[in-house]
């Protein structure tokens, strides 16, 4: 496996990679890999002949009090394991490199951006939309690989591919891969590594209450109590508090208050131990 950290490094890997032919995919990521990165990385193998992934915790889709500077960083471990995987190229700029001084741009995508993590965290996913604008002209893949953990990023992705013409030709297809858990069915998640024991076992109330919402709402409870209920039981379940719990249209992610006959997902955001977690699953 190669690593390039400037764009120079990049462009000469590449052409070399390219020379031989073969689709090329990419798998953005921000580090501290997991099974759910590691999935995204076999789908991608499977999908096309050469794997470019990338590890950059991105400051400009970090708020101002949230955790930029505690966020896990181990390049060598994860270098090693995305070698393990058959990745051909790790692309691992510094800051510098992504935003050299003078950097002025920032894509913003209204709609599927607006409520939920959108709302809980201003600016997040103008920075998330501007990053990965940047890392699809920079390797310009055939398939890009995002996991639905990330819901509401994924489908503002998908928007803004769609709105600036970045999905043919630069990237053909995004591909989204369902959310890999742990086996009590917590979501993966790099922030999974700063619960406490304690917490990361209430933490599980995650996935459990929401199948249980799931289970009300599609047998005709009200969505409003059913969401209410599910508020009540993570509080009770060792939660110091939910963000959002909220039923969307899966496509274009509006709430809804009643269970509609196009497919709806299940999105949450809630707080254990000062840590932020957040899941979703379809409904319907
Ligand atoms: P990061 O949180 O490192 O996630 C990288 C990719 O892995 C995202 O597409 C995310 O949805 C996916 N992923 C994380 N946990 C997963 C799980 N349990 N199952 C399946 N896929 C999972 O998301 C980001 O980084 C950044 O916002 C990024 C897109 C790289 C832009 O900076």
């Amino acid at each position: 496996m190669q690593t390039a950290t400037t764009l120079d490094m990049l462009r000469n890997a590449q052409a070399g990679l390219r020379a031989g032919g073969g689709s090329v995919a990419l798998v953005p990521t921000m580090g501290a890999l997991h099974e759910g990165h590691l999935t995204l990385v076999r789908e991608a193998r499977k999908a096309c002949d050469h794997v470019i992934a990338s590890i950059f915790v991105n400051p400009t889709q970090f708020g101002p009090n949230e955790d930029l500077d505690a966020y896990p960083r181990q390049l060598a471990e994860d270098s090693a394991m995305l070698e393990a995987e058959g990745v051909a190229l790790l692309w691992a700029p510094g800051v510098e490199a992504m935003y050299p001084s003078g950097f002025v741009t920032s894509i913003s995508v209204s709609g599927v951006s607006d409520n939920f993590c959108g709302a809980a965290r201003p600016g997040h996913f103008d920075g998330v939309a501007t990053v990965v604008c940047k890392l699809f002209n920079q390797v310009m893949p055939d398939k890009a690989f995002f996991g639905e953990k990330d819901y509401q990023q994924l489908a503002v992705i998908r928007a803004m591919a769609r709105d600036l013409d970045l999905t043919r030709p630069h990237v053909q297809d995004i591909i989204g891969v369902p959310t890999v858990r742990e086996a009590d069915g917590l979501a993966m998640s790099s922030r999974n590594r700063y619960l406490s024991p304690e917490d990361r076992a209430n933490a599980a109330a995650l996935p459990r209450e929401m199948k249980a919402a799931i289970a009300a709402i599609e047998a005709g409870a009200d969505v409003g109590n059913a969401l209410a209920t599910l508020e009540r039981r993570l509080v009770e379940g060792g939660f110091a508090s939910v963000d959002y719990a909220a039923l969307a249209d899966a496509q274009s992610l509006a709430p809804l208050t009643s269970l509609p006959p196009a497919p709806a997902r299940l999105l949450v955001a809630a707080r254990i131990g000062g840590t932020r977690l957040i899941d979703n699953m379809a409904v319907g």
